[in-house]
């Protein structure tokens, strides 16, 4: 903006260490910020602003992109704290195979629906309907949206414990070009879980073809994380290349103490495979995973935490083995009483955990689930977790290939066009916080601590975080294939 000739910016970002997203050296640099974009980078004292922050010491960085997500919800009617307070500053929504929208319900949502909400929450016949109650909300965070598989499912067939027919993949079809017309940018899966698992890999080949003409891309909850790894491995890639889309494998890891160690073998087989298809992948930093309580998961885990319960909301938080001991129980059977729930399972190991986060194409992404009574950690602390404890004090990487790992290399993979990087001309969602002290302080005790050391966070150019809670400014746009994204 012009003002008696003088350049004013709305808001001027001093003597920071700036961390472009790109993965280079941090360097000295001033950021100016005018309306929702980055107006100039560089050595600007003298310059004009409507606001000034004194960052000498302090890391500014390119906003995180938390890029697998279930703030489907929580995106529309929350504040986004637990992710605004990381430094998050856009959410990808519809990861494994479960998306608030396209799906109306008449009764409860079978697991693992139920994990983005009750019957109620289930309300947008389209997505399109969806995409627009976003716009009216803003939300904290920008959003972009997959499709997912068990959600077009539950929604198009009577019974889902079995494969598709033409006439069902037809419907399915049908439902995800408007979805995409509308702005989704992809297609997630989630083999793994009970509305997906009877599909054969030619009902998500035949609906993986909708993306390509679009743009679109295809998320995978993978069928098997544990002895089939490799074998699920090869059904993902099989369907990028079927449908000629780019693959990205959600929350890479290797589960079961029998398959300890087994990270070596996938990313190889990641690598070899990626060298003649596009592919991406994602991880979050921590050796126990969550999702809904499933009785033979729970069986096998060598440790279970309940995440929630409807049945037994009072043993939230705790142990399964001790309410197993007090109900005089095995794990099976308390396991069953406490149903619908969900839990914590600590089934990797940490070797393999350092050995994917460390791999060079691996983005973070949290999975959090943002409305579970106690959480998983990683709700409230995957981004700080990466930068303070793995980055700055295990020495995985330098701080600037964590931020890489977090902004540039996420909006490519995403094609979130004009974020993730710091330059003049892209948009200001920026984070700023202190390297020496940043870390997460969630645990799986008490999981709902905001990370230390996040100083303030921009999103659009408007301060949604800062000194320690949400701002309550609603920024955030949606970001639609062809428009906000634009996946390679
Ligand atoms: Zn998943
Ligand atoms: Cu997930």
């Amino acid at each position: 903006m012009q003002e008696g000739g003088l350049p004013m910016f709305d808001l001027l970002i001093c003597g920071a260490t700036l961390y472009d997203g790109r993965g280079g050296p941090p360097r000295l640099a001033d950021v100016a910020v005018d309306g929702d974009y980055v107006a100039a980078v560089g050595d600007l004292g003298g310059a004009e602003s409507r606001r000034e922050i004194k960052a000498e010491g302090l890391a500014l960085a390119p906003g995180f992109i938390d890029v697998h997500t279930h703030d489907d919800r929580a995106v529309l009617d929350g504040d986004m704290a637990p992710k605004i307070s990381q430094g998050v500053t856009s959410v990808v929504v519809g990861n494994c195979g479960i998306s608030l929208a396209p799906l109306t319900l008449l009764g409860a949502p079978p697991p693992p629906l139920d994990l983005l909400g009750g019957q109620a929450d289930y309300r947008f016949a389209s997505f399109a309907d969806y995409l627009s109650a976003l716009d009216r909300a803003g939300g904290a965070t920008n959003t972009a949206a997959m499709v997912g598989h068990s959600t077009l499912r539950v929604g198009a067939m009577e019974r889902t414990d079995r494969a598709a027919s033409a006439a069902e993949i037809a419907a399915m079809r049908g439902r995800l070009q408007d979805c995409l017309a509308a702005g989704a940018i992809g297609f997630s899966t989630g083999l793994f879980y009970a509305p997906s698992a009877a599909a054969p890999t030619e009902e998500i080949m035949a609906l993986a073809e909708v993306l390509k003409p679009l743009g679109g891309i295809h998320t995978t909850h993978m069928r098997d994380e544990s002895d089939h790894v490799t074998e699920a491995l090869d059904e993902a890639f099989a369907i990028g290349r079927h449908a000629e889309v780019p693959v990205v494998i959600s929350h890479f890891k290797v589960s079961g103490r029998d398959n300890w160690g087994r990270s070596a073998e996938t990313l190889a087989k990641w690598r070899r495979a990626a060298a003649g298809q596009p592919l991406a992948l994602d991880a979050y930093p921590y050796a126990a995973s969550s999702t809904v309580l499933r009785i033979e998961y729970a069986a096998e885990a060598p440790q279970v935490l309940i995440t929630w319960s409807k049945a037994h909301p009072e043993q939230s938080g705790r142990d399964l083995d001790e309410i197993a001991r007090e109900w005089g129980l095995d794990r099976r059977a308390a396991a069953e009483r406490l149903q619908p729930a969900g839990a914590v399972y600590f089934s990797m190991d940490e070797g393999d955990v350092r050995r994917i986060l460390a791999f060079p194409e691996t983005m973070i992404g949290s999975d959090g689930l943002p409305h579970d009574q106690h959480p998983h950690p990683r709700l409230w602390g995957a981004f700080p977790r990466v930068l303070g404890h793995y980055a700055r004090d295990v020495g995985l990487f330098p701080l600037e290939e964590a931020i890489r790992r977090m902004t540039s290399l996420s909006a490519e993979r995403f094609g979130l066009v004009d974020r993730g990087h710091i330059a003049e001309g892209a948009f200001a969602d920026l984070v700023l916080f202190d390297p020496a002290t940043v870390i997460d302080s969630a645990t799986f005790a008490d999981p709902k601590r905001p990370a230390a050391g996040i100083k303030e966070v921009f999103v659009n150019g408007e301060s949604v975080w800062a000194e320690g809670r949400p701002t309550g400014a609603r920024p955030g746009r949606v970001l639609r294939l062809g428009q906000g994204a634009r996946p390679a």
